[in-house]
């Protein structure tokens, strides 16, 4: 069985996006700043399902490829899918994706979507979507989802790519999880220009 992992973009002071995100802003303010080691490198990689390229250093594009190649499945929340504006019905990463929400909109469902939309919790999604990844990891996409994923003890993998940037306000990834220690050993650490990708095991 694959692993579940949450993966995100972070600064380094805790956000994953700027305040104020909404329909013209996804990211909020500054957000942006967030993705620019996307274009800082000199390799191309072309994001598995779509049509982005991004042009990064040989060592990111080498993770990246390994990480989306363990990919079976994508969880994330109503408010990314609304964001993101569904991905205009291509999810990044080609793989079947699973929206925790509390209303499923309707426009979406059709058939062959690659979207399911879950409104019976994160565990319910997460299981849904270890069933279709078989082997294949599941990879977790929005804040509140992998906040409560780790609650639940779902979550087996934080992988942060770390920003050397200030937001100073935002969406923070790391809130909600109550004041008991969760345990974490870091499995690998890659230093790549204008990012670090940092890999940590959740100590269950
Ligand atoms: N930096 C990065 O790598 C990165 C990547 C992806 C996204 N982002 C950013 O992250 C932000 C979105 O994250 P977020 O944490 O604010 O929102 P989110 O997790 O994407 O979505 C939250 C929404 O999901 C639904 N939801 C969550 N838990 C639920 C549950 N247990 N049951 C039913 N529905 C549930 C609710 O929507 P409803 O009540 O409307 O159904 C809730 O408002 C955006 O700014 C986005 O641009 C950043």
């Amino acid at each position: 069985m694959g692993k579940v992992a949450v993966g995100l973009t972070m600064s380094l002071d805790g956000f994953i996006a700027g305040p104020n995100d909404g329909p013209g802003s996804p990211l909020g303010e500054g957000g942006e700043r967030l993705f620019a080691w996307y274009s800082g490198g000199d390799t191309e990689y072309a994001l598995p399902g779509t049509e982005m390229v991004f042009v990064v250093s040989p060592q990111t594009a080498e993770l990246l490829r390994e990480a989306h190649g363990r990919m079976g499945a994508f969880v994330t929340g109503r408010r990314t899918f609304d964001l993101a504006n569904g991905w205009g019905g291509n999810p990044p990463l080609d793989v079947p994706t699973f929206v925790v929400t509390h209303t499923v909109p309707e426009e979406w469902v059709y058939e062959g979507s690659p979207f399911t939309f879950v409104t019976d919790g994160v565990e319910s999604a997460v299981e849904k979507a270890r069933a279709v990844a078989g082997d294949g990891d599941v990879a977790v996409g929005a804040a509140s989802i992998a906040q409560q994923c780790l609650r639940a003890g779902l979550l087996d993998e934080i992988h942060v790519d770390l920003v050397p940037v200030l937001l100073g306000g935002g969406v923070r990834l790391f809130e909600n999880l109550g004041t008991t220690p969760i345990e974490l050993e870091r499995t690998r650490a890659i230093e790549a220009p204008g990012v670090t990708h940092l890999t940590y095991r959740v100590v269950r």
